[in-house]
């Protein structure tokens, strides 16, 4: 007896232990800090330059979809150009996300960060202060061209004093950052330019590296955001755009194969469609926002995803409720 309550005794004190030691490393990984070079950008002062940044932003980047106010989402949605002044939260099982006024405020937007400092962040995913930058946007391989252009614009806004609450991170939260959560960088050499055509290629920039299509259209482990599903497959639970409380909707799967939305759909129709932008009121997708792009722009984003390996997931169509 006694040597079983011994044995017992220091199991205790060793669970409470590396209890402990779990407790003390993840908050010593809290702030870690991340190298990563600054690339060679810098805010143009030229109409031509800023008018790609603007509709970069406003069109298939969709910033404003994110970055827009909460209380100016009606105007964005009848598709107008909002103060991109921030404040919306992605309420996540592991922490309340607050995205933030990138409007050029001294105090409460990015008046003070630097187009390096900003072009870093949005290619390699590493913040001003070093620490990692949450992977929300795709913008790692936007080209230096296309860099320059979004920044250019972001500092021709007009400043709005707009204070955003810092992001939320619950414990489990805390853990996931601690071990799971790395800057993001690009996946190879990013090209200083692209032409811009009707081609795959350009069709393949748009959507991996400005309007993020695979984002919602891939199915995710929401814990981390990791792919489960094949990229462009769809199958993604995503909450309801009026209602996230009661109903859902699941992402269409993308590819070229006989399950998928786009199966049948010709050039036309695909670029009809975008025209028509926003039928289901539910969705999440930023429609107004892609409804801007050109019809040669359509044509590429068509092409590319006509490439596609066709992928069989038969996703359930139309709104559900969250009860089912
Ligand atoms: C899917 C939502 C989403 C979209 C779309 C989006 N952002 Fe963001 N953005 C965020 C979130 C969330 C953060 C906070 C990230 C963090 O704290 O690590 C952020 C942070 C930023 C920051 C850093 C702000 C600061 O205080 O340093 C910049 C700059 C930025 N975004 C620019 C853009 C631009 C430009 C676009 C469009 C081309 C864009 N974002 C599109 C969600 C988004
Ligand atoms: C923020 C999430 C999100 C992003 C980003 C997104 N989608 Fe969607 N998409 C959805 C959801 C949700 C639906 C289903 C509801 C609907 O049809 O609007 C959908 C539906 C579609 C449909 C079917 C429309 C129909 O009428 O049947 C097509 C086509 C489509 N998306 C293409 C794209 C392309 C191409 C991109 C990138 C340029 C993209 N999506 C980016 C969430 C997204």
């Amino acid at each position: 007896m006694k040597t079983l309550k011994k044995v017992l005794k220091w199991t205790g004190i060793v669970i409470v232990a590396l209890i402990l030691i779990l407790v003390i490393t993840v908050a010593c990984r809290q702030n870690m800090k991340y190298e990563a070079p600054y690339p060679d950008i810098q805010a143009s002062a030229d109409s031509s330059i800023i008018a790609r940044g603007r509709y970069l932003a406003y069109g298939p980047g969709h910033c404003a979809d994110c970055h827009g106010a909460p209380e100016s989402r009606e105007l964005m949605l009848k598709g107008q150009e909002v103060p991109l002044s921030g404040g919306m939260p992605f309420k996540l099982p592991i922490a309340n996300i607050y995205v933030r006024n990138i409007t050029p405020d001294m105090e409460t937007g990015i008046g003070k960060r630097t187009d390096k400092e900003i072009a870093r962040l949005l290619r390699y995913g590493v913040r001003p202060d070093g620490t990692a930058g949450l992977d929300f946007m795709p913008f790692h391989n936007v080209t230096d061209e296309d860099l320059t252009a979004i920044i250019s614009f972001l500092r021709t806004q007009k400043p709005v004093k707009h204070k955003v609450p810092d992001h939320e991170i619950f414990a489990l939260g805390k853990v996931v950052n601690a071990f799971l959560i790395k800057p993001v960088g690009p996946s190879g050499e990013v090209p200083k330019s692209i032409p811009r055509d009707t081609s795959v290629a350009y069709g393949q920039y748009l959507a991996n590296s400005i309007a993020n299509c695979a984002g919602c259209h891939t199915n995710r482990d929401m814990m981390t955001g990791a792919p489960i599903g094949e990229l462009f497959a769809g199958g993604l639970k995503m909450e309801s755009a009026i209602d996230p409380e009661n109903y859902s909707i699941f992402t269409p799967n993308l590819t070229p194969d006989s399950t998928g939305r786009l199966f049948g759909w010709s050039q036309e129709q695909f670029i009809k469609r975008f025209r028509q932008g926003r039928l289901i009121p539910h969705s999440v997708m930023p429609w107004p926002s892609y409804s801007r792009m050109s019809d040669d722009e359509l044509k590429a984003l068509y092409k590319f995803l006509q490439t596609l390996k066709p992928v069989k997931n038969v996703v359930k169509p139309g709104v559900i409720a969250n009860k089912e």
